[in-house]
């Protein structure tokens, strides 16, 4: 073990997402069977720049494991976009005598991180937690699999109703700027088009979609639209197909929105969050700093930070093909 890393702080940041509870957990589980402090970052990095940390010990963290949100709470900091923001966050790690640092979040908590480590040689170690599933360095983030449940319990809800009155529905799901969501959402509820900003699917496009479904007898349709989709909200979709197809199907709009980031996450993601949480700490003490912990084809995987913040979780196109066929 490195004699230097002794205290760590853990937080989240960003949005929060089911597992970050079960992670937060394995690191100070990991970090104590280790002899290491820990310390809790209240808010994330506006936390951080308050002072807003409490030390965490194993039994502090029993009964979260089950539980969605994040114990820790969570916020987007526009002080730790600042010079001024992250002096005041840097004086606050040494005023604990903090060593190193675990991350859970997104792109924007690991950009800011990244920065970090660059101006004042804090060692950091992310985790991704978002429900986007869109950081490149893993096949999977924390949340991301309770999201597309959630999402797909829902639209099963609505087939129900949209079969019973033969029915258009557009169901926007969230991804700022992923299809994610979206496409596992589509092929695990068997909708018939999905809307992703990967892939440029006109709104013209889609109207033809529908309208050859409609030749072949099917007597109503489920689209997913995924938030971050070139072609705007699903109302708005919606409305441009409506006028088009308005003899042929009755439009109606379903936003499900911020219930696909609560929730008790799904076993996945507890497990996910666990291997992630235990390698964040072991990452540290043997001296893999600044990377992100991620996983992929099953296995424990390290991206430097820098990296996994440039790229991009890319969506497999064989995916988006075999959704077409079987939607048809
Ligand atoms: O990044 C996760 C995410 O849920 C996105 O899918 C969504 O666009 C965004 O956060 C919503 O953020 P907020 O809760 O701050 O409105």
């Amino acid at each position: 073990m490195k004699e230097s890393i002794k205290r760590i702080a853990v937080f989240t940041s960003g949005g929060d997402a089911p597992g970050m509870n079960a992670a937060v957990r394995a690191v100070v589980r990991t970090a104590s069977n280790y002899d290491l402090h820990v310390y809790g970052i209240f808010r994330g990095y506006q936390g951080l720049i308050e002072g807003d940390l409490k030390r965490l010990e194993k039994r502090d963290v029993g009964n979260i494991i089950h539980r969605g949100g994040t114990i820790l709470k969570t916020a987007r900091s526009m002080d730790f976009m600042t010079p001024e923001g992250r002096k005041k966050a840097f004086d606050n790690l040494k005023a604990y005598d903090i060593d190193a640092c675990i991350a859970i979040g997104g792109n924007g908590t690991l950009t800011g991180a990244n920065i970090f480590t660059e101006e004042y040689g804090i060692p950091f170690v992310g985790l991704p937690g978002t429900i986007d599933n869109d950081l490149a360095g893993t096949d999977f983030s924390i949340g991301f699999d309770t999201a597309v449940n959630t999402a797909i319990e829902a639209v099963d809800k609505i087939r129900d109703t949209a079969a019973s009155h033969n029915r258009l529905f557009f169901i926007e799901v969230m991804g700022r700027h992923s299809g994610y969501i979206a496409l596992y959402t589509a092929i695990g509820s068997g909708a018939g088009s999905v809307l992703i900003p990967e892939v440029n699917t006109s709104t013209d496009a889609l109207i033809q979609q529908l309208k050859q479904s409609h030749i072949r007898k099917k007597q109503f349709s489920l689209v997913i639209v995924a938030e971050g989709n070139e072609n705007g909200t699903a109302h708005e979709v919606a409305k441009r197909v409506q006028d088009e197809l308005g003899d042929l199907y009755e439009a109606k709009v379903t936003t499900l929105g911020h219930l696909q980031r609560g929730g008790s996450p799904s076993s996945a993601d507890r497990v996910l969050s666990s291997r992630l949480g235990h390698s964040a700490v072991m990452a540290l003490i043997e001296g893999n700093h600044n990377v992100m912990v991620g996983i992929s084809k099953g296995k424990v995987s390290f991206t430097p930070i820098s990296k996994a913040i440039l790229g991009q979780n890319k969506i497999n196109k064989d995916l988006i093909e075999m959704a077409q066929i079987l939607a048809i």
